[in-house]
């Protein structure tokens, strides 16, 4: 069972996905389909930056969180193509994806710029959700572990327990992403356990234990409830079924 200390934390990350009209839609159909689970299970999805605002207004009052999918580490500035944190606070988000391995392995995101992101985004009041995971030669040459550690010492390096305690990680491994081809149960359950004991050393139990730590890479409606059944895997973070309203509802309704 999953510690029931943590909220379960299911969050749909739409990628480069969904025109506004199309995101209304979704936001709208989801919104009917979740509205039963009441405060059971936390929710949020991940539109692109462009229809943040439309699908803020379309969730209004209703138990979806917005979420951004990165964001940059100033406030303002010369950064072209970049997007503050304070914007997506403005725009209505509670929550930003920091860390993805598409930003690492296409845009050049690193351990340290993960970390100045997520200052950026404490600073402006809102929840990052820290992704890590190992790729399919990492986890094939016995380095899974390691790797997920360093991630996490570089990505949250400097943070206060306090602060930590906000946090949600995301456990994707790579060869699990968009592939059909889920981690086991048991994959997830050694990988979360491992960077619970992890931010345990670093940060003092009592932070650690209230650190919601999601699995994402292929969670679909028929794997979902054996992956949430572990205790250390408090939530989903769901690319391609997060674009169909059913399949994200059902994800949903294994958590709750
Ligand atoms: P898929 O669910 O499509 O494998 O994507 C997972 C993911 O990258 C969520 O951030």
């Amino acid at each position: 069972m999953s510690n029931p200390q943590r909220r379960p934390f299911i969050a749909g990350n739409w990628k480069m996905n969904k025109t506004v009209g199309e995101a209304l839609s979704l936001a709208r159909e989801l919104r009917g389909l979740v509205s039963m689970v009441r405060d059971r299970v936390e929710m949020a999805v991940a539109p692109p930056f462009t229809a943040l605002h439309s699908v803020a207004r379309a969730l209004e009052g209703s138990n979806i969180a917005l979420a951004a999918q990165s964001c940059h580490w100033e406030a303002f500035g010369a950064f072209t193509g970049e997007v503050s944190a304070p914007m997506l606070k403005e725009v209505g988000c509670s929550y930003v994806i920091i860390g993805h391995s598409e930003r690492r392995q296409y845009f050049g995101e690193t351990d340290e710029t993960v970390n100045r992101r997520c200052q950026a985004v404490l600073k402006a009041g809102l929840v990052p959700i820290v992704c890590v995971g190992e790729t399919l030669a990492e986890r094939e040459a016995g380095r899974t572990l390691e790797v997920v550690s360093r991630q996490l010492k570089g990505g949250l390096a400097g943070f206060s327990p306090a602060e930590l305690a906000r946090f949600v990680v995301a456990y994707e491994p790579v060869w699990a992403i968009g592939t059909g081809r889920n981690a086991t149960a048991d994959q997830a359950q050694e990988v979360h356990a491992h960077i619970r004991e992890q931010l345990v050393a670093a940060f003092g139990r009592e932070a650690a234990e209230q650190v919601r730590i999601q699995y994402g890479g292929s969670v679909k409606p028929d794997n979902a409830g054996s992956l949430l059944s572990k205790p250390d895997v408090d939530g989903a973070l769901v690319g391609g079924a997060s674009l169909k309203a059913s399949d994200f509802a059902a994800i949903v309704k294994a958590a709750g």
